[in-house]
């Protein structure tokens, strides 16, 4: 079910010209886990006056399972399918802002669909601030490893290279969750609206918490 967030007092002179330049297409936003792609993406959606849908969620609620449970009775595998199966019908179902699992922009085909369908952002954060965030919360199952920094490290690893395939890039650190929304709503802008494509974006050099339009 998309959830809704109060939107009083809450705007900004471009929030409406990017939800009208998207049409059907969402924002999707990727990254690792504790990355603050939920949070971020309650807000933003909130911003632009669009539905917010949790992946993990939607997933939990397909399958009547949370994500541990998922994991132990059917494996990762499993939850992978499952999980490319939500995200698709999601995108099927724009405009939204979506925030997906830190493992889902690594299926090809979810990229895939992501491209065509959706504006993605990447929220990149520091191992340091992930390990911070992960330790409040024992519900990622692939962190119940018995060296966790290091298998965030692995992760970051891994995923960083394919991450960037995002449309765009804002680095998701310790300031006022607005201050990270705003830095959304400008890239968005920027790709979107500004002259009509990225060319604007491409001015813009890549420095902590802005677009990064190169990628
Ligand atoms: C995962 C991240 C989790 C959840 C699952 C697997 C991952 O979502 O999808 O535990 O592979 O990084 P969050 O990124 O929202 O924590």
């Amino acid at each position: 079910m998309p959830e809704t967030v109060s939107t009083a007092g809450v705007s900004g002179p471009h929030d409406a010209e990017i939800t009208a330049a998207l049409g059907t297409r969402s924002v999707v936003l990727v990254g690792m886990m504790g990355a603050g792609k939920s949070t971020i993406g309650r807000r933003l959606s909130a911003r632009l006056r669009l539905p917010f849908l949790d992946a993990d969620i939607e997933i939990e609620t397909a399958a009547a399972m949370s994500i541990p449970e998922i994991f132990e009775a059917h494996g990762e595998p499993h939850f992978r399918d499952g999980e490319a199966r939500v995200i698709a019908r999601l995108l099927d179902h724009g405009p939204a802002v979506i925030a997906t699992g830190g493992g889902a922009f690594m299926r090809e085909e979810t990229r895939n669909r992501i491209r065509l369908q959706a504006v993605s952002i990447w929220l990149k954060a520091d191992a340091d601030i992930i390990m911070r965030r992960v330790k409040r919360r024992v519900d990622r199952p692939l962190l119940h490893t018995a060296d966790p920094a290091a298998t965030v490290g692995r992760l970051i690893e891994e995923r960083e290279p394919v991450y960037r395939h995002a449309d765009l890039t804002i680095w998701s650190r310790d300031v006022p969750h607005e201050k990270i929304v705003e830095e959304c709503i400008d890239a968005l802008h920027a790709r979107l609206c500004a002259g009509g494509t990225a060319a604007a974006a491409q001015e813009t050099t890549e420095t902590p918490g802005t677009l990064d339009a190169t990628r």
